[in-house]
């Protein structure tokens, strides 16, 4: 008989369920994003978030369930995220869990979703296994693990300050393009030209494997005021940065090759840091997992550039890359089956940390 894993994510601004047959196969797979939601304030807005989270949980769920033929009576196990993230968000999620696991006798495990998303690269590639080095880049996280089997992480570097994904968001909204801005970015600087400006590669001196991408936020802010012209001389197709009340105003091609330059350099450091971390490691293997994982440039200056090294790139498919509930059951699944439960005191933590450090 097949085990059917219920997978809820809702840790940050996407509410997902997900039903997973025998951990490996995506019976369904439903996300409600709450971009539009959030897309006014140019981030996300936890209070918001949670109070979305709420009515649409049970929806998706239902959705889920539907899409992939089954009913509640038919689940073998729950897998829930149960941080890190937002807080009044993770509680929506986990406390749904909780109560689906109580009310229908069945077991509960809480997922850390940094390890769903690793566990994203397991979904989508069959021939991957562990020991990997994998990278997680995402709207929070910028975290590069060394992992060793199911369960077993060591945290090897993360970023200082800002994560890739927020560095993203941050210049996006800076220069006024829409939210979320990875997406937006990348679709500009396909316009552009990476080396009309070149902006710093951060190194920081805490360790090998760290990043830092606020200083290279603020290089692009300086850059655009120093180059703007003054909204006066202006056409009326020029685009207005948000944060500064002096609004500088951009030739829309200067634009691209900002956009270009910037996606270049967070692409640079990425790609740089996460070989030098795989080609250190026994396996010569390398996950690239969360939503700036989806970034066209990351996958293919990537895939480029570990093939001269001999490194093997698992990528999965942006769908996966991005939050969703697979993830999580098929991080949750190898622990159900171990006969792991959750106690319903299970309480969901903000700043849940993966592995060793
Ligand atoms: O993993 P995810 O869906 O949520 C978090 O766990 O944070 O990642 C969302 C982040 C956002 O910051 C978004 O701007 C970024 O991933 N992102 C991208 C792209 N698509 C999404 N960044 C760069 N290029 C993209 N194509
Ligand atoms: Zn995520």
């Amino acid at each position: 008989m097949a085990h059917l894993t219920l997978g809820i994510e809702t840790s940050c601004d996407e509410t997902a369920a997900a039903v997973l047959e025998d951990g490996r196969q995506i019976r369904s797979s439903v996300v409600a994003s709450q971009d539009l939601l959030h897309a006014p304030y140019g981030g996300v807005v936890p209070e918001l978030a949670s109070r979305r989270h709420l009515e649409a949980l049970w929806p998706v769920v239902r959705e889920a369930l539907t899409r992939a033929r089954v009913s509640l009576g038919d689940l073998d196990g729950i897998a829930a995220t149960a941080g890190p993230g937002l807080i009044g968000s993770l509680l929506v999620g986990l406390c749904f869990g909780k109560a689906l696991a109580f009310a229908r006798n069945i077991p509960l495990v809480g997922v850390n979703h940094l390890e769903g998303h690793l566990y994203a690269a397991l979904l989508d590639r069959e021939d991957l296994s562990f020991p990997f080095t994998g990278l997680v880049a995402s709207g929070g996280h910028t975290h590069l693990y060394q992992a060793t089997a199911p369960g077993q992480y060591r945290l090897l570097g993360r970023t200082l300050d800002d994560a890739a994904g927020e560095a993203f968001d941050k210049v996006a909204k800076y220069l006024s393009l829409g939210y979320p801005g990875g997406p937006r970015i990348e679709e500009w600087a396909r316009k552009g030209d990476p080396n009309v400006v070149r902006f710093p590669r951060p190194v920081p001196s805490r360790g090998p494997y760290d990043f830092s991408f606020s200083g290279l936020k603020t290089a692009v802010v300086n850059y655009v005021k120093q180059s703007a012209v003054s909204s006066q001389q202006s056409e009326s197709s020029s685009l207005q940065p948000s944060a500064s009340s002096l609004q500088p105003v951009l030739d829309p091609d200067l634009v691209a090759d900002i956009c270009a330059g910037f996606q270049e350099a967070v692409v640079d450091v990425l790609v740089r840091v996460s070989l030098t971390a795989a080609k250190a490691s026994a396996s010569r293997r390398l996950v690239l997992a969360g939503g700036v994982a989806c970034n066209g440039r990351l996958r293919s200056q990537l895939a480029h550039r570990a093939a001269e090294e001999g490194i093997q790139v698992y990528c999965p498919n942006p769908s996966l890359c991005t939050d969703n509930a697979a993830m999580i059951a098929a991080a949750g699944y190898p622990r159900l089956l171990r006969g792991e439960r959750a106690l319903l005191s299970l309480n969901a933590d903000a700043d849940l940390a993966l592995g060793l450090t």
